[in-house]
């Protein structure tokens, strides 16, 4: 069994404690249809409410992607935490007390982290030293304070060049130094990746500091910053700079303020805006525009105010657009970015939030940009392009109002217009019909028993006497977790096992495979002793196949012959069962 920090007796009783529409309601709208609730899943880009929430079985599912669990598993897939921590904060919302101590985090590349742990303690005490002293006047010259160095951890990485690996070949092995990005290895020998750089932590999304970016600010070079490379705990496309410090805040304000680099961040920290991320210069992945979608319902685009900037909310709103999420923008003038503009305004950037541009309007300007809208050549670009913009939106005011907007600018027939834009609305992604899975008759008797576990524990009980071993691996597993929770608690459930297995990915799925089978309700013991039956022939036949092999091998004549009786013997068995 995994090893459990916390009883299930107190998990149960958190789990039947909270209400599990209330709690996902807290994520994701939903309405009650039926028996269930439904609401759109933030688990896979969709606009489709697919997703059904079941107060009574304590467990949500969704019928396009399969993400399926219980109350905790969906906490601790749309925060990005552990099993633990998602229990915890169920519980909090609750209103039960559990102590569970120090929450040991699940580290499986553990030594990375602790090569990047290191390295920050070097990097952060670096910039307190005689060193530092130019780089903390760099810093307080652009207006960074302690507070704010504390907070985001900025270090210092020498202007020697080996002083970071010297330390970590005092700790750590080669190979999982190379890993780390954070050396490079030439003829002379072992070199920091970083020297001379004002050094800006990275983090993954719980928070752990898996990659730096360095800042020259003594020194000409022609990279102003410089991030570590790729590596296995350090995906740039699948992480917004400070999402773990933004998400509750982003959560209670329900507004995300999405900028590009993270000196912005820091800076708009610096006059108490929280709920702000960045995409760190780089276009914004299909996976980040999911997680802003996830972190709150407003988002509000404020990038640099020059070209580049421009750029990047267009392509950063239609990643956003194709999911369902309509963005507002603010746009930046005199080509300042949020940095800047803060430092010159200060607080009157918070009337900024208040007062966005809609969508719309921002890319109807972006294309009239270095257009004369009194050239005919120039209005009819203009037009073509503006009908493709709006051929994106699913919003039918939004659609409307700019629909009216570019008939008053150009002074174009609103007809031809509306029959340039056809009928076509966007047409949403239908539910992809889910590939019928190909099964083979074992599997099936596999899946089919283990549909039957799931409910009775006479099935659990009749497997325990007749079979000793399923064939597929995931099926094995999850039959053994099934027996020891039944041997356990005397009963079982779908959501109590789930939250027994604490929400592991694999078996969720597993079960998730299963439920799709969608079986009747009862079973007969005919259909039990069928499938039975069909997984011991299948051993049978394995453990044939395997004696076959070995007795071909065999070159003692005794001993081929002891096998040559046990080949008869399984299959004179395998007609009997
Ligand atoms: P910017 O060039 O807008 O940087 O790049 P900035 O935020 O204004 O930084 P300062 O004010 O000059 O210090 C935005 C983001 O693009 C990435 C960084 O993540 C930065 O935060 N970037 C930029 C790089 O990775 N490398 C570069 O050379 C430049
Ligand atoms: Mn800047």
């Amino acid at each position: 069994m995994l090893m459990s920090y916390i009883d299930q007796e107190k998990i149960k009783e958190i789990r039947d404690a909270a209400d599990i529409v209330e709690i996902i309601s807290n994520y994701v709208s939903l309405t009650p249809r039926g028996k269930n609730y439904f609401g759109i899943c933030p688990f896979h880009d969709d606009n489709n409410p697919s997703m059904s929430v079941n107060r009574d079985k304590k467990i949500y599912k969704c019928f396009s992607c399969g993400a399926t669990g219980t109350v905790f598993k969906f906490v601790m897939d749309y925060e990005n935490i552990s099993f633990i921590e998602a229990v915890k904060k169920v519980a909090d919302s609750a209103g039960i007390n559990i102590d569970i101590g120090n929450i040991p985090k699940l580290k499986n590349h553990s030594k990375l982290y602790e090569i990047y742990n290191l390295s920050l303690k070097f990097y952060t005490n670096n910039i307190n030293t005689s060193a530092g002293k130019e780089a903390r006047e760099y810093l307080k010259a652009r207006g960074i304070n302690d507070d704010i160095i504390k907070e985001f951890q900025i270090g210092l990485a020498l202007d020697d060049k080996d002083s970071l690996s010297k330390l970590l070949f005092k700790k750590f092995d080669e190979k999982s130094i190379m890993k780390s990005g954070l050396v490079n290895k030439n003829t002379y020998g072992f070199l920091d990746l970083f020297y001379g750089r004002i050094m800006f932590p990275l983090y993954d999304l719980k928070g752990n500091v898996v990659a730096y970016s360095g800042r020259i600010y003594n020194r000409e070079d022609k990279s102003k910053y410089f991030n570590t490379w790729e590596t296995e705990i350090f995906k740039k496309g699948e992480l917004l700079y400070n999402y773990h410090r933004a998400k509750d805040s982003a959560r209670l304000n329900n507004q995300i303020i999405v900028m590009e680099g993270f000196m912005d961040v820091i800076r708009a920290y610096s006059i108490g805006i929280t709920n702000v991320v960045a995409t760190m210069g780089t276009a914004v992945t299909k996976e980040q525009a999911i997680l802003i979608k996830k972190m709150a319902k407003e988002v509000i685009l404020c990038f640099d105010g020059d070209d580049a900037g421009a750029h990047a909310t267009m392509a950063c709103a239609d990643e956003l657009i194709a999911i369902g999420v309509i963005p507002k923008i603010i746009a930046l003038k005199d080509g300042l970015d949020p940095d800047e503009y803060i430092m010159k305004n200060g607080d009157e950037f918070k009337n900024l939030i208040k007062n966005t541009m809609n969508v719309m309007d921002f890319k109807l300007n972006y294309l009239k940009k270095g257009k004369n809208l009194n050239n005919t050549i120039d209005e009819a670009q203009f037009v073509s392009e503006a009908i493709k913009e709006i051929k994106k939106i699913n919003d039918d005011i939004l659609r409307e109002l700019t629909i009216k907007k570019i008939v008053n600018e150009t002074g174009l027939d609103e007809g031809i217009l509306r029959s340039k834009l056809g009928n076509n609305k966007v047409k949403m992604p239908k539910v992809k019909p889910k590939p019928k899975i190909k099964m083979n008759k074992y599997e099936m008797a596999e899946r089919n028993l283990i549909y039957y576990m799931l409910r009775y524990p006479e099935v659990i009980k009749i497997y325990n006497t007749k079979v000793t071993y399923m064939p597929t691996e995931e099926y094995r597993f999850l039959a053994r977790e099934i027996k020891m929770f039944y041997n356990e608690y005397g009963f079982i459930k779908e959501a109590d096992l789930i939250d027994y297995v604490e929400c592991d990915e694999d078996i969720v799925k597993t079960i998730s495979k299963i439920e799709e089978a969608d079986l009747k309700e009862n079973y007969s013991n005919e259909e039990i002793d069928d499938y039975i039956k069909t997984i011991k022939d299948y051993n049978v036949k394995n453990e044939i196949n395997r004696l076959t092999a070995n007795m071909k091998k065999e070159l003692d004549p005794l001993k081929k012959a002891e096998i040559a009786q046990k080949i008869i013997d399984l299959k004179k068995e395998s007609t009997n069962v």
